[in-house]
């Protein structure tokens, strides 16, 4: 079976990377020519630990390619449509780039093909597909699979390769069967398949991610009351997540949940909700509970800042393990702080250059922790990656003249910071 891949993107890169070590035939292909060549000299554009090992693998094997070139919307047997679908200014999903990858595939296909979307889109445009493809291509025949993509970036390839289910929605017989054959590794290894309509396909990748959001929204209310009462968050949520019916998993308490996901999908449920007449209020007040939390999170920098004041923040992607910026929390944060007149030296392990949003004259890029740390007056980590996980909190004492770290992450014990003499204030913790 041959595969092309439209859209070479997180998920696009991943999926095109995965099914080639299932032992299909791929193309990746994507409008980007940059992008395109990078790929194609085995390096891949973003950071994703085991993709580029796995690139190389089916680049070398001659299973997977890279190209911009359309004629691959023919070459291949199924199409599988990785493009963004970002937010729309009324919170709906932005269909500009899968509606632009099926006009390319109604020009350039001439024969019957199956469609598989993995791009998350709303509520009946499976069937969207198939009326334009009709209209478009009145003389060719297309089977569509709803294929929602479930991968975390930061893990995608493990996701990818060891998922907890695959959901395929299909229209067709022939469609359910293509989607079998192409998860056949996956189902060999037990791995549960949910086959369903398409439509059913849809829905059940916007209430995954909203329920998720919902519980990281709602951890974060707790951690407020957390701080108001002297509890402490980090024990709640293990106090909580130990009951077998909840479980721990997205009840870290933190600046609020971003990424290239949540905050779009959320609102593009929220959208289809209200128009069909049926308005989700838990999926309104996660997101309100969201916004909220993410414009006051800056205050906990700012209540103990001094005018001119420089603040190292660490971390600007929206998790870590990945280089994705998109809507990460720590964007409102240092807007917040540039408008009150804070310097910011940022230092993030996987940007080494700064780019829009973080292009400014009072931002600057460290290359180390200890240059950051060096000059701040106040270090604040937003993003949890490892290598601040392991760092030994006597930095701050060592390299402050009045050590103060905010914590957005809870990533160091309050009673060893305020042992070593450091201010500290983390989310959902008393303040040593
Ligand atoms: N990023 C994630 O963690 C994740 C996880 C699950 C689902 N999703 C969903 O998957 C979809 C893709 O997300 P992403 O993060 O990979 O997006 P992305 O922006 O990283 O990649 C999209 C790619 O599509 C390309 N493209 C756009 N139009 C094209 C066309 N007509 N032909 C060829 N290439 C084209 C772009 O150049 C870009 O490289 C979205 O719907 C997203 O919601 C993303």
């Amino acid at each position: 079976m041959k595969i092309t891949v439209v859209g070479t993107g997180y998920v696009g890169l991943v999926a095109g990377a995965c099914l080639a070590e299932f032992g299909l035939n791929i193309c990746c292909l994507d409008k980007d020519a940059g992008k395109i060549a990078l790929l194609n000299s085995g390096k891949i554009h973003i950071h994703e630990p085991g993709l580029q090992e796995l690139v190389q693998h089916n680049l070398s094997a001659g299973r997977l390619k890279f190209s911009t070139d359309s004629s691959n919307l023919d070459w291949a047997d199924v199409l599988i449509i990785a493009v963004g679908t970002p937010q729309s200014d009324d919170g709906s999903a932005d269909l500009s780039f899968l509606n632009g990858a099926i006009s390319d595939i109604a020009t350039h296909a001439k024969t019957d093909k199956t469609i598989m979307i993995k791009s998350t889109v709303p509520l009946g445009t499976a069937k969207m597909v198939s009326d334009k493809l009709k209209l478009l291509a009145p003389m060719l025949n297309f089977d569509i699979i709803s294929n929602p993509e479930f991968l975390r970036e930061g893990s995608a390839v493990r996701d990818f390769l060891e998922p907890d289910r695959v959901v395929i929605g299909y229209n067709t017989s022939k469609a359910k069967e293509v989607a079998a054959n192409i998860y056949k590794p996956l189902s060999s290894k037990g791995i549960p398949i949910t086959y369903t309509k398409n439509t059913t396909a849809e829905l059940i990748k916007y209430a995954a991610n909203s329920y998720l959001a919902m519980r990281i929204a709602f951890i974060n209310e707790i951690a407020d009351i957390c701080e108001e009462v002297d509890a402490d968050i980090e024990e709640v949520a293990d106090g909580i997540g130990q009951d077998k019916r909840i479980g721990r998993h997205y009840l870290r308490a933190g600046p609020g949940y971003g990424g290239s996901c949540f905050p779009k999908d959320t609102l593009a449920l929220n959208y289809a909700a209200e128009k069909i007449g049926t308005p989700s209020k838990l999926v309104q007040a996660t997101i309100l509970s969201n916004e909220l939390r993410k414009e006051k999170m800056a205050d906990k920098i700012l209540n103990n800042l001094k005018s001119g004041n420089t603040v190292a923040i660490m971390g600007l992607t929206f998790k870590a393990d990945t280089d994705d910026l998109r809507d990460s929390p720590s964007i409102p944060i240092i807007k917040t702080l540039i408008e009150k007149g804070c310097k910011i030296i940022a230092y993030d392990p996987c940007i080494k250059i700064l780019c829009e949003p973080f292009i400014h004259e009072n931002i600057t890029l460290a290359t180390s922790i200890e240059e950051a740390v060096e000059k701040a007056d106040i270090v604040a980590f937003v993003t949890e990656w490892n290598e601040f996980q392991l760092l030994d909190p006597k930095i701050f004492i060592n390299n402050m003249k009045n050590p103060l770290v905010v914590d957005y992450r809870n990533i160091f014990d309050p009673f060893i910071m305020k042992n070593l003499g450091v201010k500290y204030i983390s989310v959902g913790r008393k303040n040593a």
